[in-house]
């Protein structure tokens, strides 16, 4: 490939200018000044190319070259991604203080993964094989929790491998196969690049049938999010966008998990990279490093690097993704994210649309939220793995009208809407029940049929139900006071309210609510609908509802979340049986009064 050789024009903060770029390609990457700092053509006009710098660019002059590199903005992968904390262009901050305390130094060419770390490689293939794009060509285990399979790269042609590396031990650079194919012949190591702007290919998109457990009764039951969903949580500032995230992070049933920290302050940024490497896998008990990467970008650090980020992430999960594995990857916050973007396009002096965005925000937006998917993978045995998106966003004021959270719902499908007056009242996480949706509950409905109770739809309408019954309903008492309601719809609002504490607020820090296992979910959810219905026929036999207010089983149920352990699933049947006998003698109970009388 050619080299364009340019210089330097303008220099706006991140953005550059150069002339003499005839030649060079959309999204190349360049390296830009004496320091070669890092950046990617963004536009080009005629020979102006447009430049965003991934580094500082404090310092840099006109007349300074510009030079392409022939390729795109790419990513390395291979073993060692994992655990890693990188930047928005994948280069590793091993030292957190970097990252506290200021920049990567500049045109610093940091190795993404580690070129001198040998790796034990086990082949599932041998030489005079015939394979195609994705084809499993043996193992690595990266680390005790997750096996890596190295693949023949999706960009390869079909053919015979003429060399398969014995089993040993070897570094990402050395050759572990040779593929003969219509390209002619290929070396392949155990990592490979690929562009960050390119989605990897795949067979086939599945349905979204499969639910990702989070362990987070508002999240699976009322608005699940599938294995391959998309799903987006605005709220205002300090409503629990961060913790509900890590939530998703230690506790979803996804093997590899991605966080991208998009330019939050630097000490919330840095309060995810002392606490992540601290965490243990749930399952195993392990570090839970040794199934994550963090990506973190830092306010401080350019904007041009957080601008990549989303993509950098994305791209690394789809890796994980073609391995056969489901990949989880949650970003916070978005509405940073776009802010790299409307303060990139600025200094370009583009036209801005909305609010100062560039017209281009849904597209880029769309270009990242496409990308989840359940899929049939490429390549042989066949496999399916899936990236589930989850991406926080913070709109100015909670106000969900603002550009980013509109753009962002065309292109998501669950939506965890957090509202301020819910976590003013400390009900979390603060998810309100009625703003948000999922469009997934049909379809992940015959997992939970088939995996946890075969009524579980049933119930969770029933919930659901009264809960926008309750909203109705408060809207009149607001109007005509609560004694303008018949028992009924009182009794309504009095089981809504035991649903909110015993079932959709969730303690995060609770060593036995913070996570929450399906069945549980579901067995707590039907205790609060059984008493409804026994309750209602209670008061259709007389019993007043105050007899029913007082039932001293009703603290009992909902502290049952935190009371109960998750092993002790039985105890919930036990306390449903309570529940039964007890509605039983509060009937029985009225009915001998009237007697007596
Ligand atoms: N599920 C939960 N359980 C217990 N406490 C919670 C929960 N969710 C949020 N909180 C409380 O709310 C506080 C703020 O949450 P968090 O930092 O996640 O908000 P945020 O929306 O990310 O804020 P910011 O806009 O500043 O980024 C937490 O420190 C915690 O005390
Ligand atoms: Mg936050």
């Amino acid at each position: 490939m050619r080299t364009v050789r340019g210089k330097i024009i303008w220099v706006a903060g991140p953005a550059v200018k150069a002339d003499g770029m005839m030649g060079a390609k959309m999204y190349e990457t360049v390296f830009v000044g004496e320091e070669k700092l890092i950046g990617e053509i963004i536009k080009l006009t005629g020979d102006v190319a447009f430049i965003q710098v991934y580094e500082n660019t404090s310092g840099l002059r006109p007349g300074e070259p510009v030079e392409s590199t022939g390729s795109p903005l790419s990513v390395t992968l291979g073993p060692g991604m994992l655990g890693s904390i990188y930047d928005g262009v994948q280069r590793p901050l091993d030292v957190i203080g970097k990252v506290a305390g200021g920049f990567i130094k500049r045109g610093i060419k940091a190795e993404p993964l580690q070129k001198d770390k040998k790796w034990k490689f086990i082949p599932l293939v041998k030489a005079g094989d015939e394979v195609g794009p994705g084809d499993f060509l043996g193992e690595v285990a990266e680390t005790p929790l997750v096996v890596s399979k190295i693949m023949v790269p999706p960009d390869s042609k079909p053919g015979k491998l003429t060399y398969v590396a014995p089993e040993g031990e070897y570094t990402i650079e050395e050759t572990i196969a040779e593929l003969e194919s219509r390209d002619g012949k290929r070396s392949i190591q155990l990592a490979h690049k690929w562009p960050v702007r390119r989605a990897r290919p795949f067979q086939r998109r599945l349905d979204p049938e499969v639910p990702t457990i989070t362990g987070q009764r508002v999240l699976d039951t009322l608005f699940p999010i599938s294995k391959g969903g998309t799903a987006c949580i605005p709220g205002a500032f300090g409503t629990g966008k961060t913790v509900t995230l890590h939530q998703l992070a230690k506790w979803s049933d996804t093997k590899v998990i991605f966080h991208v920290g998009c330019g939050e302050r630097g000490n919330e940024e840095s309060e995810v990279l002392t606490e992540f490497p601290h965490l243990k896998d749930p399952a195993t008990g392990r570090p839970l490093m040794e199934r994550t990467v963090l990506i973190a970008n830092t306010s401080n650090m350019p904007v041009a690097a957080r601008e990549a980020s989303i993509y950098t992430g994305v791209t690394m999960a789809e890796y994980f993704r073609d391995m056969g594995y489901d990949v989880l990857l949650v970003a916070d916050s978005t509405s940073r994210w776009a802010e790299a973007l409307r303060e990139i396009s600025g200094r370009l002096e583009e036209m801005p649309a909305e609010e100062g965005y560039p017209s281009y925000l849904a597209s880029r937006l769309a270009e990242f939220y496409e990308r989840a998917g359940r899929v049939v993978t490429v390549g042989r045995p066949e496999r399916i793995g899936s990236v589930t998106l989850v991406g926080a966003v913070s709109p100015p004021g909670g106000d969900f009208t603002e550009p980013v959270t509109t753009h962002t719902m065309r292109f998501i499908r669950t939506f965890w809407a957090l509202d301020a007056s819910l976590a003013y009242t400390r009900h979390y996480p603060a998810i309100n029940w009625i703003t948000s949706y999922s469009a997934y509950v049909d379809t992940v409905r015959k997992w939970w049929a088939e995996n946890v109770a075969l009524d579980w739809f049933e119930q969770r309408y029933q919930a659901y139900r009264l809960l926008q019954r309750e909203a109705e309903l408060l809207e009149l008492v607001r109007l005509l006071g609560p004694e303008a309601l018949p028992d009924e719809e009182k009794l309504i609002i009095d089981v809504s309210r035991m649903i909110r504490e015993g079932f959709l607020q969730q303690n995060a820090y609770d060593e036995i609510d913070a996570y929450c296992p399906p069945l549980k979910q579901y067995k707590l959810l039907k205790l609060f609908v059984k008493f409804h219905t026994l309750a209602e026929e209670a008061l259709k036999k007389g019993v007043p509802l105050k007899a029913i207010r007082t039932m001293p089983l009703i603290s009992k149920l909902i502290r049952a979340k935190y009371e109960i352990p998750n092993n002790r699933l039985e105890l919930l049947d036990d306390l449903e049986k309570r529940l039964e006998e007890s509605f039983e003698k509060l009937v029985l109970g009225e009915k001998l009064e009237v007697e007596a009388r």
